[in-house]
């Protein structure tokens, strides 16, 4: 005797939801560079430039466009400073904390600058002003200490200039 199969075994698989705007925008990403030699770390870079950051979908979106698992794109984003995983503030700050810097102090302007600003490494201020992130060399070295402030090159810097620069970045 056929056993008859149940009813949820015959209803059709549900379509896949439909893409949004932000997958349809790292799928266009993915699209364009799928053909380098190494795409992944191009891509990531390309889909923070686009959005600021890595949003949540990207690493699945990536992943599947590579045909990668989404863990070894998760592997590749958290291994480098450079992406961030959260939208960042209005204004982002990087540090210099290589070699050269700090020999020349950086530590101290870090720490100084962590204070004025109340925010941690990698974190955000408060108020959304100031995102705050580790660099590991910024080719500056000869003016050490050297910071980065929404993608402007400073450099022999102290905390007093770091707070002046903030302002005039706010106007
Ligand atoms: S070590 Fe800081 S700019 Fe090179």
């Amino acid at each position: 005797m056929t056993r008859r199969k149940g009813r949820a075994d015959r209803s059709p698989s549900p379509p896949p939801a439909p893409l949004g705007p932000n997958e349809l925008a790292i799928d266009e990403i993915v699209a364009r560079h799928r053909h380098l030699a190494g795409p992944l770390l191009p891509i990531l870079h390309a889909v923070q430039e686009r959005f600021g950051y890595l949003p949540p979908e990207g690493a699945a979106r990536i992943a599947h466009g590579l045909n990668l698992s989404a863990a070894e794109v998760h592997g590749v984003i958290t291994f480098y400073h450079d992406f961030r995983t959260r939208p960042p503030g209005r204004h982002v700050l990087r540090i210099c904390r290589a070699e050269a810097c700090q020999a020349m102090g950086s530590d101290a302007l870090t720490a100084d600058v962590q204070a004025r600003l109340r925010v941690e490494m990698k974190g955000t201020t408060a108020d959304g002003r100031v995102t705050l992130e580790p660099v590991y060399c910024l080719g500056n070295c000869a003016l050490s200490p050297a910071v980065m402030i929404d993608g402007r090159l400073h450099g022999r810097v102290t905390a007093d200039a770091v707070e002046r620069w903030l302002a005039e970045a706010d106007r």
